[in-house]
This record gives structure tokens, C-alpha cells and sequence, in this order.
């Protein structure tokens, strides 16, 4: 599948100047604070394609995140249309069968004490919404296997980068994910960040003609929220700053 590579199925992209006046007239007005208030995870999305200017324009705002030396590590891959939709049908079959994943980069997942809480209140939250009770073996293989459905997401993109730079520059790469989360909500796209998709980054290589260095560190499913989806209901908490902060002058 490798011929798919090279072809953009958003249109000829507009040239990464940041500063190119025709990008900026489509700017939203909405304060950064509230976009940090407005971002969530949305696990259901509309069938709405994105105009490509505006899908340009999140990607170049992401283009500005910071990074160590600047050496803008990340490399985001993003599939629509078909493209998607086969990605989306080999995940789910390899996911229902059981294959076993192959990740680029291991992910413990187990934590303990309060952030082990914290997993639990998450997924309870969830699948409350979800209706899945938690002797429904049926209903969580079902919450699972949405992942790998995208949540119905028309776009799902791919994040990585080359594993020489090593866990600090990783870093740079959640930032930029941030960036691009925030730069949606903007316009209106909402989002999951999506460690599952990393499962199995051998098909995302085929499918994209990848032959670098490249791994795939985490997806992002977008689009439009399809608010009639139960599970767009999560609401999640946070702690008090005091948890995690520490403030000091001497
Ligand atoms: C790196 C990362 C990976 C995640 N992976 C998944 C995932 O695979 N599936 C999922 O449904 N949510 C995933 N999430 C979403 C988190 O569950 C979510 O961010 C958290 O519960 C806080 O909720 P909020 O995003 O709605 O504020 C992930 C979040 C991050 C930052």
C-alpha cells in the first residue's frame, strides 16, 4: 500500500509559512484558556469531512510548538477516506482475533496507589456512560474494539518519531499533540489522544510507505463531535494544583 504514501487526500497543502496572511484570516477568536477548558477526549464523531484550509491551519498552528533545539522531532501521519477505513478494518480484526500488539515503544499501563485510582475513576466514568456494567466481558472487548473503530472518527493520525532521540524528546512530541488538540478545539474539531494506536505500527508503516526511522509513539482520532454518542457525556476531574505542584521562593 505504499502508493498512498505521497498522496494527500486533503488537497495541495498551502506552503508552512506561520505567518502567511490568507491562513491567519480563518483564525477563530476563542481565548486560549478557554480552548484548555473546551478540550476533552470524544469518543463518537460525525461523518463531516474537514475543510481542508482549516485542516491546514491547525497542522501549521501545531507546527509552532516548542521543542529541544528545535528540532521539531514529530512526524504525523494522517489517514482519511479509504485509506482509513482499511487501517480501521485491520486493527479491528487483528484486535478481535487477539493478535498480539507490536509496539515501537513499550507502555507499562499498570500504576498504583492514587494514580491507580485515578485509571479506574477514568474508565468507571466511562463505561458508566457507556452503560457497560463491570461484569460485562461482551461490553468492555466492545469498548475496546472502538478504539480501533477510531470512534467513527473520519481522521485519524498517527504520531511518532525516531527513537535515537531518546524519552526527553518524546516530550516534544506530547507537546506538539497538545498544540494540535488545542489549535482544533478552535475551530470547533474535537479529539482523543490515543495510546492504543500504537498497537500495531507495522500496518501504519504500509500503509503511509514509512521506510525511516519513524515509530509510532501514540494516535489522535479527530473531527466533529457527534454529541448524540453517550460515551461524548465523560466528564473527567482534576486534582488541586497542590497535588502536583510545588511552589517555593527560597
Ligand atoms: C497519551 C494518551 C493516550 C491516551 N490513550 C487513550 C486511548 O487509547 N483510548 C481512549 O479512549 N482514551 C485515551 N486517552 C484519553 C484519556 O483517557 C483522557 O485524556 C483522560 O481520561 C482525561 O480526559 P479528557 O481528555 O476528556 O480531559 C489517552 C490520553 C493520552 C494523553
Amino acid at each position: 500500500m505504499a502508493e498512498h504514501a505521497n498522496a494527500s487526500p486533503f488537497g495541495e497543502h498551502e506552503s508552512l509559512d506561520p505567518t502567511q496572511e490568507r491562513s491567519r484570516a480563518i483564525d477563530p477568536t476563542m481565548s486560549i484558556v478557554d480552548a484548555i477548558y473546551a478540550r476533552r477526549s470524544v469518543r463518537g464523531y460525525l461523518d463531516k469531512e474537514i475543510p481542508a484550509e482549516v485542516l491546514n491551519r491547525v497542522f501549521e498552528v501545531a507546527q509552532m510548538s516548542p521543542s529541544n533545539c528545535n528540532v521539531q522531532p514529530w512526524k504525523v501521519y494522517v489517514a482519511s477516506g479509504p485509506l482509513k477505513d482499511r487501517l480501521r478494518a485491520q486493527m479491528v480484526e487483528n484486535t478481535v482475533n487477539r493478535v498480539e500488539p507490536n509496539p515501537d515503544y513499550p507502555y507499562r499501563g499498570t500504576f498504583e496507589g492514587e494514580y491507580r485510582q485515578r485509571q479506574v475513576d477514568c474508565a468507571v466514568a466511562l463505561y458508566n456512560n457507556m452503560g457497560i456494567a463491570r461484569d460485562d466481558k461482551e461490553g468492555r472487548l466492545r469498548a475496546i474494539v472502538r478504539n480501533f473503530e477510531f470512534f467513527d472518527a473520519p481522521y485519524i493520525a498517527f504520531l511518532g518519531m525516531n527513537p535515537a532521540f531518546g524519552t526527553t524528546v518524546a516530550l516534544d512530541v506530547g507537546m506538539y499533540a497538545q498544540s494540535l488538540m488545542l489549535a482544533m478545539v478552535a475551530f470547533g474539531i474535537y479529539s482523543c489522544p490515543m495510546g492504543t494506536m500504537r498497537n500495531y505500527p507495522d500496518m501504519v508503516r504500509d500503509a503511509f510507505g514509512i521506510e525511516d526511522e519513524t515509530k509510532i509513539l501514540f494516535g489522535l482520532s479527530f473531527g466533529y463531535e457527534d454529541t448524540s454518542v453517550p460515551a461524548n457525556k465523560t466528564r473527567t476531574e482534576r486534582e488541586k494544583i497542590s497535588t502536583s505542584v510545588v511552589f517555593r521562593s527560597n
